[in-house]
């Protein structure tokens, strides 16, 4: 799970790293409010779980309040990358000497963490990083040792950061064990024009793993910013929004993805993935499709099945009983095949539902599904 930027800043401000006072608003006039009360001139923020916000236009300086309230009316609503900005934080402006780049990501193939750092921090650290890899330090970091204040001051010498953002190393660090995190980003580090160092920009991700014991950012539910995710991890679906017309449901993750790609070949787009897993038992199949009908952008389904252990004539059944517990609303393509499709197929021709058809091959399927969906 990713945390927001004013999230992440208070994570920092708990573990000792000093940010800039901030707060945040979701509405134009809120952000007025917290402008005069952090002294008129401020930073307004969107807050958007991906990069590129300054680039895109979601980071601008405002002079008093009265700017800052328009600023925020324009930033808020706007969309980042396909996310849309529902808040926005004000930050307190910094004068700023110098910015810097670091970071602890898990580097999985390693079996360690990797500390990244450069003095040359700012908005554009992938490009250094491609056109002057010297610029930017890569060490590890031995999960069971961490980061000692000799290891901090080796990063920091090796990425040439002064000296005395070791103390802040060291802080990141319990910022990431303490917390579960699988990435600490502050992009920038900043040196203030007297002198202290200040994290002014901050990504965070959580290991969903240990959600259990970070109580504090909520459920699974909680987590999910799109209303279709929440309720699908409500239910405990393995379900995933995209941008597409035609609805996919598949049994195993392997399958599904190559669904994906079939409907995509077909020159449609999926609106999600959703792997209903083994068993796919009735009540699984009603929740996964009455997901799948809640959103509007949905045109056809497709449920492609290919039985295994899990036998297509329970799928057929589950199909069948979840047609009982759901309006269907939008044409539904189904393939079944492997083991006892001959019965499943039989189960769904019996029931001879108005808007169910049957394909008998994955391509045909993902062909009519697309067909379909471009002609609603
Ligand atoms: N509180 C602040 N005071 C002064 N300057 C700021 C402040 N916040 C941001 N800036 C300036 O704006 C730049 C971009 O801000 P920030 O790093 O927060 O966004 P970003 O990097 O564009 O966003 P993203 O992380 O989405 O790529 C910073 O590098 C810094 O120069
Ligand atoms: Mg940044």
């Amino acid at each position: 799970m990713d945390l927001y930027e004013h999230q992440a800043r208070e994570l920092f401000a708990d573990y000792g790293v000093l940010v800039p006072d901030a707060d945040v608003a979701d509405t134009a006039k809120e952000a007025r409010a917290i402008a005069e009360r952090l002294g008129g001139k401020v930073v307004v923020k969107a807050q958007v779980k991906t990069g590129g916000r300054g680039k895109a236009g979601g980071v601008k300086l405002a002079a008093d309040a009265a700017a800052a309230e328009i600023t925020a009316r324009q930033i808020l609503g706007m969309d980042i990358k396909g996310h849309t900005v529902h808040k926005v934080m004000l930050a307190q402006p910094v004068d700023i000497e110098s910015e810097f780049y670091v970071s602890y990501v898990l580097d999985r193939a390693a079996g360690q963490f990797l500390a990244i750092a450069s003095a040359e921090g700012g908005m554009d650290i992938e490009e250094v990083a491609a056109t002057r890899p010297e610029a930017v330090a890569r060490i590890h970091i031995d999960p069971a040792v961490g980061v000692t204040a000799d290891k901090a001051a080796e990063i920091a010498a090796a990425a040439k950061l002064p000296p005395e953002s070791a103390d802040i190393l060291v802080r990141l660090w319990t910022v990431l064990t303490q917390e579960d995190a699988v990435l600490v980003e502050v992009n920038p580090l900043v040196r203030t024009a007297n002198g202290r160092l200040m994290a002014i920009d901050g990504k965070v991700t959580l290991d969903d793993n240990a959600r259990f014991r970070q109580a504090r950012w909520g459920d699974a539910e909680s987590a999910h910013d799109d209303p279709l995710e929440a309720k699908a991890a409500a239910k405990g679906l393995n379900y995933v929004k995209l941008e597409g017309q035609v609805g996919v449901i598949g049994n195993g993750a392997g399958l599904v993805m190559s669904t994906l790609d079939v409907v995509a070949g077909c020159g449609a787009k999926p609106a999600n993935f959703l792997d209903i897993g083994g068993g796919a038992s009735a009540q699984v199949m009603a929740d996964g499709l009455s997901v799948i009908l809640s959103d509007p952008e949905v045109k056809s389904v497709f449920v492609n099945v290919f039985g295994g252990i899990t036998a297509c004539d329970a799928v057929a059944d589950g199909i069948v009983q979840a047609l009982g517990e759901v309006n269907l609303t939008k044409p539904l393509v189904v393939r079944l095949d492997g083991n006892n499709a001959a019965q499943g197929r039989a189960i769904l021709d019996a029931h001879a539902h108005p808007l169910v058809e049957q394909q008998p091959t994955m391509d045909g399927a993902a062909q009519r599904a697309a067909d379909l969906a471009a002609a609603k």
